[in-house]
């Protein structure tokens, strides 16, 4: 069945209608770190626009002794957030070059949402983390777009304007903001990587609060 893409559908759970404050959600897996560091960076540019406000979500590592609340952190994601969020940004590691099995899970899980178009129109942004630095980014980014699409989500970039893209020498891609944290899954987020996750938070807190008050 197709979605019913009608922007009215967003609307029904709308929390800037009432607050004129955008909620943006910053929905990460991370198994080692590096990707809640980089979404905390995320979070930081989210919250340096006015009317913009970050909400730190993760999800389940699917296994059999998990707890049904994180011990630490961000708690679970829950499907409302996807629903009453201005806008979203994605992060997950590459895993074999594609999202997080976790990540994935999470969203196969979203299939009432993309019946009544909810995400149809809301702009979204995805972000990664590698042990290699040929290891997969731009694919891992790339694939994470695609069930954003489906939802009829409003893919947002970095671009060149931003002047860390041509300078670095480690993460930090068009498609969005990478890191590349070695294979020990230690190497520190460079200036430019961090500069750039900012940078992603920030633009993609604009374009959502353009969009809402449309
Ligand atoms: C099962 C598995 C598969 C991985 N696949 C890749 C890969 O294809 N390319 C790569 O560069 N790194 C790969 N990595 C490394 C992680 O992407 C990298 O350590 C990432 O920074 C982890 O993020 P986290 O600390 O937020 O969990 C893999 C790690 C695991 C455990």
């Amino acid at each position: 069945m197709a979605a019913q893409n009608s922007r009215d559908a967003g609307k029904a759970i709308d929390p800037f209608y009432h607050t004129g404050v955008a909620d943006l959600l910053v929905l990460y897996y991370s198994s080692g770190g590096s990707l809640r560091r980089m979404a905390d960076l995320v979070a930081e540019g989210i919250e340096r626009v006015p009317g913009a406000q970050a909400r730190l979500r993760t999800v389940s590592r699917l296994l059999r002794n998990d707890p049904s609340i994180p011990e630490s952190g961000a708690p679970y994601a829950e499907l409302g957030d996807l629903e009453e969020c201005a806008g979203l940004a994605l992060g997950s590691p590459t895993r074999f070059g594609n999202m997080a099995a976790p990540m994935k899970y999470f969203w196969d899980g979203t299939g009432l949402l993309w019946q009544r178009g909810a995400l149809a129109g809301k702009p979204a942004c995805v972000f990664t983390s590698t042990g290699a630095l040929h290891g997969g980014q731009e694919s891992t980014l790339l694939s994470m777009m695609l069930p954003l699409l489906h939802h009829g989500m409003l893919i947002v970039g970095l671009p060149y304007t931003q002047p860390e893209l041509n300078a670095t020498r480690t993460g930090g891609t068009p498609y969005g903001a990478s890191h590349f944290a070695g294979v020990a899954d230690d190497q520190a987020i460079t200036d430019a990587e961090r500069a750039l996750c900012i940078a992603q938070g920030r633009r993609l807190a604009e374009i959502a609060l353009k969009l809402c008050r449309a």
